[in-house]
């Protein structure tokens, strides 16, 4: 057998999508914005594999650490028949459970669903050639509209790790656990992943190592906005700004226009002007009690 890669928008549907959003985002009058699923493109996702591994970012490790304590008990709770992973990324954590699922004998389905095309296919063939007899599927979309593409549950366990959640607008998380509620039946399951409130040093080096990757990960957003809608952001010109806002519970991520510019955007029909110091948000991380 071999991985089934499905892919809910073609390319052009994707790019006017973008368009529509980087519109939107940077028109705002209050603080231009850029929606944070944008980072991941290849380099993107290679770029936040290597922040898994920084000695500041304690979340993956952490996370790591949980499930291979947990696995067993959360696979004897659930019994699941199907591991469905949204944003997947390199399907490392993944595998802790299928592991514990085939020593249950309950093994059948993998679905992973990433907005990342080239890891989710490369990680949708490395479980299938390294899980016999698994069925997996791949669905490149987007989580927070493309859930129904995952199709109907039962003997589903679904997963929601890194502490993603986070980088939902809380305004915005009611929704989407509705819509993944949609794709459970009952008696199935859904797992998240949510990073706590600790120490603020902690969590600012977690956003401000001193290797320079998270800065390099924020920049990148800006290089996918010119492959896909040609915007002529010199990423160089933007200092990585990350600080933890204490009254919304967050991290923000933002970049910080370091000279004045005027940026032209044709697949967002919008030229932008940037007086130095002006700032773009790039991310949020809730962090929750
Ligand atoms: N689950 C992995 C990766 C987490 S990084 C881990 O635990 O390490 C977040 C992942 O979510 C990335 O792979 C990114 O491509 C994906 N992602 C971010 N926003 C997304 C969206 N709106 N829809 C689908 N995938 C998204
Ligand atoms: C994927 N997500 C949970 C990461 C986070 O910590 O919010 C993305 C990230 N941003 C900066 N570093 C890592």
């Amino acid at each position: 057998m071999s991985a089934r890669i499905e892919r809910v928008r073609e390319a052009a549907q994707l790019a006017s999508r973008m368009g529509e959003e980087v519109l939107a985002g940077l028109s705002s009058r209050t603080l231009p914005e850029l929606p944070s699923k944008y980072f991941y493109d290849d380099r993107g996702s290679a770029l936040f594999d290597d922040i898994t591994r920084l000695p500041e970012y304690y979340q993956t490790r952490t996370e790591l650490a949980i499930l291979e304590g947990a696995a067993e008990e959360i696979v004897d709770h659930a019994l699941p028949r199907e591991l469905c992973e949204l944003g997947s990324g390199v399907g490392r954590k993944v595998r802790l459970l299928l592991d514990a699922m085939a020593r249950r004998g309950l093994l059948e389905r993998c679905v992973l669903l990433d907005i990342s095309e080239g890891f989710l296919v490369e990680s949708a063939h490395t479980l299938d050639s390294d899980y016999h007899g698994l069925d997996v599927r791949g669905v490149v979309g987007d989580f927070l509209e493309d859930l129904p593409a995952l199709g109907p549950g039962g003997g589903r366990l679904g997963l929601f790790l890194a502490g993603t959640i986070g980088n939902l607008h809380p305004d915005r998380v009611p929704a989407f656990l509705r819509a993944m509620a949609r794709q459970l039946e009952p008696g199935d399951s859904f797992l998240v992943g949510f990073d706590l409130v600790k120490d603020e040093a902690r969590l600012h080096a977690a956003y401000n190592d001193s290797a320079g990757v998270t800065a390099e990960f924020n920049r990148n957003i800006l290089r996918v906005v010119h492959v896909h809608l040609g915007a002529d952001f010199d990423p160089d010109a933007f200092e990585h700004v990350a600080f933890y806002d204490r009254d919304n519970a967050w991290i923000e991520m933002r970049l910080r226009a370091s000279r004045d510019m005027r940026v032209s955007i044709p697949g967002a029909e919008l030229r932008l002007d940037l007086n130095r110091g002006d700032e773009i948000r790039t991310e949020l991380s809730c962090k929750y009690t």
